[in-house]
């Protein structure tokens, strides 16, 4: 257990006992429980967000919150208006499935399923297996209870661990389909995960491709004099997040096990310390 993934194992089941609360209270529809819950876990913020000594002050909305939120997009900063929110993973694998072929989308470390029921809502092809993996319990009941709500989403929801090579929770028999796994600040939570886990999962699904969307620019450039990459090295340190991904692909590369097409590093940051990078990965055919 890393010292970071101690925060999921506390607040999932306070968060699954506010989703139960709302589901309790009459409300059935999936896309009305998320909004809802969403709507509680963001707490409005006294402090104006400092980073490396610049505030970032704003007009609030009448709740409360910041009208307006710095966002970093390829190394430049904008503001972008509070409403303006979506994910990430679910709109770039969304538009990778308009021309590429799966048949199931798995994601490592799916938290609650934001992302699995963004995708799904974007019109996700029904003959695709969607699969959900999750260390903590809280957040696997979670992603039942949603995926139970109406409409209906047919999602498979199983036990991982990122730091143990084991994906025998997955319901997909047939070994060789075309699976595409991916991790949203996941593998951030996890610490140091080494390659067990991937050498596993590739021995095991031979045809499977793999994003990750996790916060490894430092890692890509530890080098970097850009404040932020420098913030995001000094925030994933201090609360024991993960240092090691990029490395163990690299080696996995240079070994060639792998083949990455691609890498995009820093291609977002919601938060400004800790920008998301796109990488894609497959075992070397
Ligand atoms: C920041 S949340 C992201 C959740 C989801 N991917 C998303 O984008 O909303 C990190 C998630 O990783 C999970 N996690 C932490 N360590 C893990 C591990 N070793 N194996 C699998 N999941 C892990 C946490 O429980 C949490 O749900």
């Amino acid at each position: 257990m890393s010292q970071s993934n101690l925060f999921y194992e506390d607040a999932w089941p306070r968060r699954l006992d506010l989703l139960k609360w709302i589901v309790d209270g009459g409300e059935t529809d999936r896309t009305r429980v998320i909004n809802l819950y969403q709507r509680e876990v963001a707490v409005p913020s006294e402090r104006p967000l400092v980073v490396n000594g610049h505030a970032f002050a704003s007009p609030r909305t009448p709740g409360g919150h910041s009208m307006v939120n710095p966002i970093g997009v390829l190394g430049q900063m904008f503001m972008s208006p509070f409403h303006l929110k979506g994910s990430l993973a679910a709109a770039w694998i969304g538009d990778m499935l308009a021309g590429e072929d799966f048949d199931h989308v798995c994601e490592l470390g799916a938290g609650w399923g934001p992302n699995l029921f963004a995708l799904h809502a974007e019109g996700l092809d029904p003959g695709i297996g969607l699969h959900g993996g999750e260390l903590v319990p809280a957040a696997r009941a979670m992603m039942n209870l949603l995926a139970a709500l109406s409409p209906p989403v047919p999602l498979d929801v199983f036990p991982v661990d990122l730091s143990a090579p084991d994906i025998s929770g997955l319901d997909i028999p047939d070994r060789s389909r075309r699976v595409l796994f991916f991790t949203a600040h996941a593998v951030e939570y996890a610490g140091d995960i080494g390659e067990a886990f991937f050498l596993h999962l590739m021995a095991e699904f031979p045809n499977m491709v793999m994003l990750h969307f996790e916060p490894i620019g430092f890692q890509i450039d530890p080098d970097s004099a850009n404040p932020f990459v420098r913030a995001q090295a000094e925030y994933i340190r201090d609360k024991g997040g993960n240092t090691d991904l990029f490395a163990v692909i690299e080696s996995l590369r240079k070994r060639r096990k792998i083949d990455v097409s691609y890498v995009h590093k820093d291609f977002v940051g919601v938060d400004l310390k800790n920008f998301t990078s796109i990488l894609r990965w497959e075992p070397r055919r």
